[in-house]
């Protein structure tokens, strides 16, 4: 099955977000990735629980929350409340991690873990099938528009390989650097979601256009 597209609004104007998720709604995206920055896990600031409320009467369209926060799990059950259908956190945060996760299920929303470019996938393994969804950092976190980092590929046939072999249905998504020219390798590599900021929101000739490059990229992978 070709892979979810996930267009991360980082890259959108913030002062016309509702356009911005209508646009990618009215283009056949899939979710809509809303990435949270504290300022202190990256150096940004961006979204916070009231902006996810917002966004969620502004689309009928999954919400993916990529949390880069530090204590996670002092913010889960805001950003649940607010709406967010999958809810991520890093497992280079501070905090509990394994509380967070399950206090993100007992929120009622479905709770990821991401790892960075530098963390080995054996980090993850403790909490691998607690999780709805694995977050493949394809670049350094913190920053829309930067070159994707080739070694993603093998952590998403590493991660792909695992939770097959454990039958697990956990959704494996990559983010960074995803262009229409290389989804279809991360799409064969394992990943069911590919979320793409600047690829989207900055191409010249539109979001639907942007979308469709992918889908033509993509068509061939079964
Ligand atoms: C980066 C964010 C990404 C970002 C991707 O820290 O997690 O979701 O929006 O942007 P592009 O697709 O431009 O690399
Ligand atoms: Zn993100």
């Amino acid at each position: 099955m070709a892979p979810k597209l996930a267009p991360s609004i980082l890259s959108a104007d913030f002062a016309r977000l509702a356009e911005a998720v209508a646009s990618a709604e009215a283009a056949g995206a899939d979710w809509i990735h809303v990435d949270v920055m504290d300022g202190h896990f990256v150096p940004d600031l961006t979204f916070g629980p009231k902006m996810v409320a917002d966004l969620r009467s502004a689309t009928r369209l999954p919400l993916d929350v990529h949390l880069m926060i530090d204590r996670p799990l002092d913010w889960v059950g805001r950003y649940a409340e607010a709406g967010a259908t999958y809810l991520t956190v890093h497992v280079e945060s501070s905090g509990n991690i394994g509380a967070a996760l399950a206090a993100i299920r007992a929120a009622g929303a479905r709770p990821g873990i991401s790892l960075n470019p530098e963390t080995a996938v054996e980090r993850i393994g403790p909490h691998l099938w607690n999780v709805d969804l694995v977050l493949v950092m394809s670049v350094h976190p913190g920053l829309g528009g930067q070159a994707f980092i080739p070694s993603a590929l093998e952590k998403l046939r590493s991660l792909r390989a695992a939770l097959d072999a454990s039958g697990s249905r956990a959704e494996l998504e990559v983010d960074g650097g995803i262009k229409p020219d290389n989804a279809k390798a991360a799409a064969l590599a394992g990943a069911s979601v590919l979320v793409a900021g600047s690829a989207v929101y900055l191409d010249p000739d539109g979001v639907g256009p942007a979308l469709a490059k992918f889908r033509r990229a993509l068509a061939q992978v079964s």
